[in-house]
């Protein structure tokens, strides 16, 4: 059976989402704060994969990027990054930023580079994502987009 479309996640599938990114090593504790900002796919009723994007000033944190051990390898994650990353385009902001600790090669694959996280704008910097539930540890990746060859008209 082909899975579902990409879809705004609702307030009801907090509880998934949760643990989809709990069962992952992820943080999820500012999940509930943050509820309007993630997408999903389902198979069923099921949440199979997930990511958000969190807004902040010109810029946006591509977070929370999850897909449930089961459905791995079939392109669910980067159709989700992709989807978002338009959403960043089609939003105006000039870069994407991320944190991760186990997938930075999966990251650099889509087009990210590795920057320091210590130069990242103040916006990024206050996100809790980055002041409190990401290890100093991760790995800081940056995606630039009025840079990026693949938009024809950068920033929109
Ligand atoms: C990383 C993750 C989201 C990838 O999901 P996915 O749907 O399997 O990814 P895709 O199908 O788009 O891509 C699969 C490819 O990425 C590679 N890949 C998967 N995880 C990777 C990782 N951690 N590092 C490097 N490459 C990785 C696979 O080997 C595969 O390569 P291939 O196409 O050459 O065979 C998934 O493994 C996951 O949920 N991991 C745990 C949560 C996590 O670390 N999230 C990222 C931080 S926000």
């Amino acid at each position: 059976m082909p899975l579902g479309p990409i879809v705004w996640l609702q307030t009801e599938h907090l509880d998934q989402l949760e643990a989809l990114l709990i069962g992952a090593g992820l943080p999820a504790e500012d999940c509930a704060l943050q509820g309007d900002i993630f997408y999903g796919i389902f198979d069923r009723d099921e949440l199979i994969a997930a990511g958000g994007l969190e807004a902040a000033a010109e810029y946006a944190l591509l977070r929370s990027i999850v897909v449930k051990s089961h459905y791995r390898g079939r392109g669910l994650a980067r159709s989700i990054c992709e989807f978002l990353l338009e959403r960043a385009r089609l939003q105006g902001r000039v870069a994407v930023y991320l944190l991760t600790e186990t997938a930075a090669e999966y990251f650099q694959n889509l087009g990210f580079e590795q920057v320091a996280r210590a130069g990242v704008p103040a916006s990024i910097a206050a996100s809790q994502q980055f002041s409190s539930l990401c290890p100093d540890s991760a790995s800081c990746l940056l995606m630039n987009l009025s840079c990026d060859p693949t938009t024809s008209n950068g920033a929109q």
